[in-house]
């Protein structure tokens, strides 16, 4: 299989995974990138068993509504059943490096809410140890050489990636050259920066679940 094959194949089981979580009334979390958006394609077939969903991004809100799914602003839902989302990077314990598609601000937030966090990747994806993927850091554009400067301090190599605006008009730095082996501290003191957003490491709130995709089929982490 190709890797686009693979994350076809898990964005399929993800559908299968939901589906046993969703009801009429259900809103569902969506990610952003290529594998989320295989799963938004196969999520139309089965719109009629829930409610809509949240989007993590505003491309992501496009298609599911050229899909015919509603989707909600988040602050008027009261619950998330289960947000499902791709990953650049994913270890043993479920911690994520996130935010290749410039959508992780967004993306940690919907993940808060959401009872349950499906992670859906190709085993390109799982790794030993978090950084061989650049970080992504979201910033307030006033405080981009500052934080840079202060990446610089925790070992990395601050990259500007020029040209990208986030949904939320900021821009982003990814971090190069970080071996990370304690995720939720790095997480914490990066956020701990004036003007940084959020980082793109989910440690703090890791996926629940990992579904895998591999030549040999999907497999579940938990
Ligand atoms: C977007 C993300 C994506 O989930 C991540 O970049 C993976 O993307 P893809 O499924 O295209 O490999 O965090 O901000």
């Amino acid at each position: 299989m190709t890797q686009d094959e693979l994350k076809h194949q898990v964005a399929l089981a993800a559908i299968d995974y939901i589906k046993t979580l969703i009801k009429p009334d259900s809103i569902i979390g969506v990610g952003t990138g290529s594998t989320a958006n295989l799963f938004i394609d196969e999520l139309a077939a089965v719109k009629d068993k829930f409610q809509g969903a949240v989007a993590s991004s505003d491309a992501s809100a496009e298609r599911l509504k050229g899909h015919g799914i509603e989707v909600f602003d988040l602050n008027s839902v009261d619950e998330i059943v289960v947000y499902v989302d791709g990953a650049d990077e994913a270890n043993k314990s479920l911690c994520l490096i996130k935010g290749g598609g410039a959508a992780l601000t967004q993306e940690k937030i919907v993940a808060q809410v959401a009872k349950q966090f499906v992670c859906i990747a190709d085993e390109s994806k799982a790794v030993e140890i978090l950084g061989a993927f650049p970080l992504p850091v979201e910033v307030i554009p006033m405080a981009r050489a500052l934080v840079g400067r202060e990446m610089v301090k925790l070992g990395g190599d601050p990259v500007w990636r020029e040209g990208v605006v986030t949904d939320n008009g900021n821009q982003i730095i990814d971090v190069h050259g970080l071996k990370i082996t304690n995720p939720e501290d790095l997480e914490a003191k990066i956020n701990m920066i004036p003007g940084v957003v959020t980082n793109g490491l989910f440690a703090h709130r890791a996926a629940d679940v990992l579904l895998l995709s591999t030549q040999e089929g999907v497999k579940t982490y938990s």
